[in-house]
């Protein structure tokens, strides 16, 4: 039986493009003692993944060029020569933008329990998507009932749930979106209260009619001119969620931007860096709170569905492009 991988076979300078990987097709093999072999049914995309594969390591070791591009995914246990796991057992984790993986029961992030709803949502709305709006959302930002909270990327897969997290806590959601039709779905689909086209003008004013007692909890997933406009709204005791730069292709050469400290100090405000995986005691009890708020109708999720690993190359670059609605996902199988 064969097998095909996505290999990174050079190294971006910003964004990753197509031509930075290619599909390899092998046999696969007799599976090492102490693995398991995976089915992938789903692989993630995520903006993340430009930082693993740049060449200056971020919080991870940077991708090998010539290895298969690492990513989350959920599939079947196919075979398996470890006790912890059967055949037939859906699983996710760090499986790789692959047909096949054999890997280490380390690398499995979790079962998949929540066999009544679709296996997909483990890469999105129950997965490192919902995961990183709750815990950065609760943790950092702090949110108390009646205060405003502002999320860029507000149609995206965290960003909706961080807005839809935010209503159900009791606060006012505002939404930044790129796109009249994406300002529409947060307002229509995810219920924020207020949603700002930062393509459209006047961004500054824009946010001083939605935010007019000033932004509480600032859930940043952009950096850049969006935040730049953000900074002086802020509450006096405002928190600054800074969970995602997507506004920047590249660190090289460093962008400069404004000064921030005296928005901070007037404010008495503050500003955390966030990684989800720093979190990994959470991932079980948050999975299982989102997983109820999904069945009771309370946290909507749209996906993005590719299909076939050939959609894998160009897949990261349409993300920075802007174009995936909900969670970007590529279907392996049906
Ligand atoms: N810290 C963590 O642990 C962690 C974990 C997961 C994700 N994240 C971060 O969370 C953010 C959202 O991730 P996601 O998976 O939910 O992706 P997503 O929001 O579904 O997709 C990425 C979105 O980024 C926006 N974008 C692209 N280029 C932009 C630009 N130049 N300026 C402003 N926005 C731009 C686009 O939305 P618009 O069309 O609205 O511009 C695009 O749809 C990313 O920054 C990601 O790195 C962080």
């Amino acid at each position: 039986m064969k097998s095909r991988a996505v290999v990174l076979v050079s190294r971006p300078h910003g964004v990753a493009q197509a031509e930075n990987f290619a599909i390899r097709e092998a046999e696969l093999g007799v599976l090492p003692e102490g693995h398991v072999r995976v089915r992938n049914a789903f692989l993630s995309v995520d903006p993340a993944m430009r930082g693993w594969i740049a060449d200056r390591g971020n919080y991870s070791a940077p991708v090998e060029i010539g290895s298969v591009m690492r990513s989350l995914a959920v599939g079947e246990v196919s075979e398996s020569k470890v006790p912890e796991f059967r055949p037939g057992e859906i699983v996710t984790g760090w499986f790789g933008w692959q047909e096949f993986a054999d890997v280490a029961p380390s690398s499995v992030v979790r079962r998949v329990k929540e066999t009544d709803l679709p296996y997909s949502l483990a890469l999105g709305v129950l997965g490192i998507n919902g995961v990183t709006a709750l815990v950065g959302l609760e943790t950092i930002g702090e949110p108390r009932p009646g205060e405003t909270v502002l999320v860029s990327t507000a149609a995206g897969a965290v960003g909706s749930a961080v807005g839809q997290i935010a209503k159900i806590l009791g606060c006012r959601a505002v939404g930044i979106a790129g796109g009249s039709e994406k300002a529409r779905t947060c307002r229509e689909l995810f219920g924020y209260d207020a949603a700002i086209d930062y393509r459209g003008p006047g961004l500054a004013e824009a946010l001083a009619a939605a935010c007019p007692d000033g932004v509480n909890v600032y859930f940043d997933n952009t950096s850049g001119a969006i935040s730049d406009a953000v900074w002086p709204r802020l509450a006096v005791g405002g928190r600054v969620v800074i969970c995602g730069t997507a506004s920047f292709s590249s660190w090289d050469p460093w962008p400069n931007g404004p000064r921030l400290e005296r928005h901070l100090l007037v404010k008495r405000a503050r500003a955390q860096g966030f990684v989800v995986f720093d979190y990994a005691d959470r991932w079980e009890a948050s999975v299982a709170k989102l997983a109820d708020w999904v069945r009771a109708g309370k946290l909507r999720y749209s996906e993005d569905v590719l299909d076939g690993i050939e959609a894998c190359p160009d897949a990261l670059a349409g993300l920075y492009r802007g174009e995936n609605r909900g969670t970007r996902l590529i279907r392996i199988t049906k």
